[in-house]
């Protein structure tokens, strides 16, 4: 049986010579038996012709809504579909999409869908490396797109470089666990914690870390998509938090400390992706501390340990080893003092994988044994984090008792 039977899927074709690999991906889905609705944009006709879709998918494909049977097929599509795949998705599209114009099909029932958006961009390197480019991505990636990285190679224009379209397997893979994932943690409450906290040294000066955020949100973020009640505990940081979740700002460990012994009682699981300070300042001056250019010696106390601390039965515990040597093993000490359910280690050495980057490079240690998973976004570290959630939560019941 397809992995797909049933499922309604919308394509929607842009105007990039990659389309003509759309073809291919139409075909994918059809033989995992989904039900396809391609919709293309006028000048994506240019390069492969409707025909050729139809062939395939038997069924019209919409490419003007105005010259359609139904005026409002928009809005029937946009209802009924399971996932929205846009690929190609030219710089143009992708800038439409962010904005949320509706000046042409494609568009048109991006707006008109709630079912999750999946987007495979295609164009030359300098168009996907442009800053508008990237700020678009970043804007559907916060509304909870998944965008499949495009690959490096030759493009149309005979340079090499970033911007060939994902393969259709790519695409098919993705759209299969995203099914998978869709709404699995719905009835749950997963709480994050994010960002470094700041220990005042004065009323304006801290000790912090380097720790972006970025991790914490984007678990946040794919925790919510996947229909979870999200408590986020962040320390402070530079980026947008997500939507839709409950956010709760702290400032120092004590703070993270307290918000998180609170937000726990009744939750399913606790993942500790911020940088919480090892020690604080014994005491903070109440007021600005003069230069007097003598030695200015500052003693510091240990913080306690705050998911050590945490011993409720049933909560699912996860915590993140940032390492610079050792990765391994000083990872598996911190799975068993901390009592964990599993431990995602990184080498923040590494340029990819470290404080402030978009991607990750990380490993994942329970007691069975480790994974050593390649360089992701961080959307996609955060959703196979959540995935070993979701099937820990699966073989426990629903309804505990906090
Ligand atoms: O700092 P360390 O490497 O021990 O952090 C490992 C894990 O423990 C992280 O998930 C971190 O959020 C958590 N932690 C904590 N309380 C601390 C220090 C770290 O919960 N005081």
């Amino acid at each position: 049986m397809g992995e797909l039977r049933d499922r309604r899927i919308l394509l929607g074709v842009s105007a990039s010579i990659a389309a003509f690999k759309a073809v291919s991906l139409a075909s994918e889905l059809v033989k995992q038996e989904a039900i396809v609705d391609v919709i293309m944009t006028p000048n994506a006709a240019r390069f492969v012709t409707p025909l050729s879709f139809e062939a395939i998918v038997h069924r019209p494909v919409i490419l003007d809504l105005f010259a359609a049977a139904d005026p409002t097929a928009h809005v029937s599509l946009g209802a009924d579909a399971d996932a929205y795949i846009v690929a190609p998705a030219t710089a143009d599209c992708i800038a439409g999409l962010a904005l949320g114009l509706a000046d042409d099909a494609v568009r048109t029932v991006a707006l008109a869908t709630r079912a999750p958006l999946l987007i495979a961009p295609a164009m030359e390197t300098r168009m996907y490396e442009h800053p508008a480019t990237r700020a678009h991505l970043a804007t559907l990636r916060a509304r909870g797109a998944l965008i499949l990285e495009p690959g490096t190679g030759r493009l149309a224009s005979g340079r090499i470089g970033q911007g060939r379209m994902a393969e259709p397997s790519e695409i098919l893979a993705a759209l299969i666990r995203l099914l998978g994932r869709t709404r699995d943690l719905a009835g749950r409450c997963i709480v994050v914690t994010a960002g470094g906290t700041q220990e005042p040294i004065d009323p304006v000066r801290h000790i912090s870390n380097r720790s972006s955020g970025k991790m914490g949100y984007a678990i946040a973020e794919a925790a919510r998509d996947r229909g979870a009640r999200v408590i986020l505990i962040s320390a402070p940081t530079a980026i947008a938090p997500p939507d839709g979740v409950e956010l709760r700002r702290v400032t120092t460990a004590l703070d993270m400390k307290t918000a998180v012994e609170e937000a726990v009682i009744g939750a399913d699981a606790l993942i500790m992706a911020a940088a919480v300070a090892d020690y604080r300042v014994a005491a903070p001056a109440e007021q600005k501390i003069k230069r007097t250019g003598e030695e200015f010696v500052l003693r510091l106390v240990p913080n306690p340990d705050i998911i050590a601390g945490i011993r409720q039965p049933s909560l699912i515990k996860v915590g993140f080893a940032a390492e610079t040597h050792d990765l391994v093993a000083n990872a598996r000490k911190k799975l068993e003092a901390k009592g964990l359910d599993f431990i995602v280690a990184n080498d923040v050495s590494a340029p990819d994988s470290g404080f402030g980057s978009d991607t990750n490079r990380v490993t994942i240690i329970d007691r069975q044994g480790l994974e050593a998973l390649p360089l992701l976004s961080k959307r996609e570290v955060a959703d196979r984090i959540l995935d070993r959630i979701a099937s820990l939560l699966r073989s426990r019941p629903a309804d505990r008792p906090g």
